[in-house]
C-alpha cells in the first residue's frame, strides 16, 4: 500500500535517508522545511516529493501541510535549546508532537511513525532532551484513534552525520592531546540506513502498532573508544586524554555559554546513562546492524 507520507523534519540526516528509502518504495512524499532555500541536495532531487515552506508549529499550517496523508513520520529533534530551562526541548518535543496527534485526530490520519531517543523517559531521564522525548513518546502512544510505532536509537551514523563527522573536525584542529569529556559514557551507534528499514518495515505492519523499538548497533563501545577510532580513521596522531568528571561537568558549564553550544550541560547529563539496548529490536524487525568498521572509514577518510 503507497500513497503520501509527510515526514516532519525529513529535511535532516536521517529525514533524508528515510525519504529517498520511501521514495524508492514508491511513496510520495511531502517534506515541510523552515527554509526552503537551504535544503540539502539530496533531498531537493527526490522525486515524487513536495517541498513546502512552513511554521509546523502554527497549528493551522500543520493541518495543512498533513492534510491527505495517510501516514505522518515526525523526525523532528532538537540536541541543544536556545535557554537551558527545558522549554526549548519541551517546545521542539513535547508540544508538537501534541500538536501533531491532535491535527492526525481531527484529519483521520491514524498512523504516526515516532522518533524519539534510547533512554527516553520522562521521569527517570537525567536530561531535558531525554525527559521530554519520553514525555512526546508517552503523550503520542496514549493518543486516541492513531496507531504509533516509537524508535528509540542510540547515537546514529553515516555519511553526513554529527557524531562522526563533528569529533573528527575537532580532532583534526587539535594537535597533539585531545581532552575528552565523559570519556566513558558507552554508546552502540546504530547505521542510519538501518534506522531508515526499520521505520519502512514498520510503517504498514499492524504487528508493529502501539511499540516502542530501541535501535543500537552490533557493538558498544566507550567515547574513548570511538574518538581514538575516528582518529586513526582521519590519519591523525592523538593522545585522548579522559578528563574527570567534575571537570567534564565545569566544561558543558562553560560551552552552555559559546554560541551553537558544542557541549552542553543537557549534553552532559544525557551521558550519564550509557546508550545500549538491553534488547537490540532491529532483530525483532528483521535487520542485521551494520558494523561501523565498515561504513564510517568511508566517509571520514579525507
Ligand atoms: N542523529 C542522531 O544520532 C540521533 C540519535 C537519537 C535520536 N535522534 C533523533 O532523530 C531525529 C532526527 O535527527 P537528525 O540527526 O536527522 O537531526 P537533524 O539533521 O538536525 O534534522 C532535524 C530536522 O528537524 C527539523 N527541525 C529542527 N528543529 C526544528 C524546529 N524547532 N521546528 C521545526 N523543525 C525543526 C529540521 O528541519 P528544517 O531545518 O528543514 O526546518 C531538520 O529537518 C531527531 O528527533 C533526533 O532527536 C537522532
Amino acid at each position: 500500500m503507497t500513497g503520501r507520507i509527510t515526514i516532519l523534519g525529513g529535511s535532516g540526516f536521517v529525514g533524508r535517508r528515510i525519504a529517498n528509502r520511501l521514495v524508492s518504495a514508491g511513496y510520495s512524499l511531502r517534506i515541510p522545511t523552515r527554509d526552503v532555500d537551504n535544503l540539502h541536495p539530496d533531498i531537493r532531487v527526490l522525486p515524487d516529493t513536495e517541498l513546502l515552506q512552513a511554521d509546523i508549529h502554527d497549528p493551522e499550517a500543520l493541518l495543512n501541510v498533513i492534510a491527505g496523508s495517510r501516514a505522518v513520520i515526525n523526525l523532528v529533534g532538537i540536541l541543544n535549546e536556545k535557554g537551558r530551562d527545558g522549554s526549548g526541548f519541551r517546545h521542539a518535543h513535547v508540544d508538537l508532537p501534541r500538536k501533531l496527534l491532535q491535527a492526525c485526530q481531527a484529519l483521520g490520519i491514524r498512523r504516526i511513525l515516532h522518533m524519539s531517543a534510547l533512554n527516553a523517559d520522562p521521569v527517570k531521564g537525567p536530561s531535558h532532551y531525554l525527559k521530554s522525548k519520553g514525555e512526546a513518546e508517552d503523550l503520542l502512544h496514549a493518543g486516541e484513534g492513531i496507531s504509533v510505532t516509537s524508535f528509540r536509537p542510540s547515537v546514529i551514523f553515516g555519511p553526513g552525520d554529527d557524531f562522526f563527522n563533528r569529533f573528527a573536525g575537532l580532532l583534526r584542529i587539535t594537535p597533539g592531546l585531545f581532552p575528552l569529556a565523559c570519556a566513558d559514557a558507552r554508546f552502540a551507534p546504530v547505521y542510519v540506513g538501518d534506522v531508515a528499514e526499520a521505520f519502512v518495515r514498520s510503517l504498514n505492519d499492524s504487528a508493529y502498532f502501539g511499540k516502542r523499538f530501541d535501535l543500537c548497533g552490533p557493538r558498544e563501545y566507550s567515547l574513548a573508544e570511538l574518538v581514538r577510532y575516528t582518529a586513526r580513521c582521519c590519519g591523525l596522531q592523538r593522545i585522548i586524554l579522559p578528563l574527570p568528571d567534575a571537570v567534564s561537568r565545569i566544561q558543558a558549564a562553560v560551552f552552555d555559554f559559546i554560541p551553537g553550544k558544542p557541549f552542553s550541560t543537557d549534553n552532559y547529563l544525557s551521558t550519564k546513562i550509557d546508550s545500549i539496548c538491553k534488547c537490540n529490536d532491529l532483530r525483532t524487525l528483521g535487520i542485521l546492524p551494520t558494523a561501523l568498521e565498515g561504513v564510517v572509514p568511508n566517509y571520514l577518510r579525507i
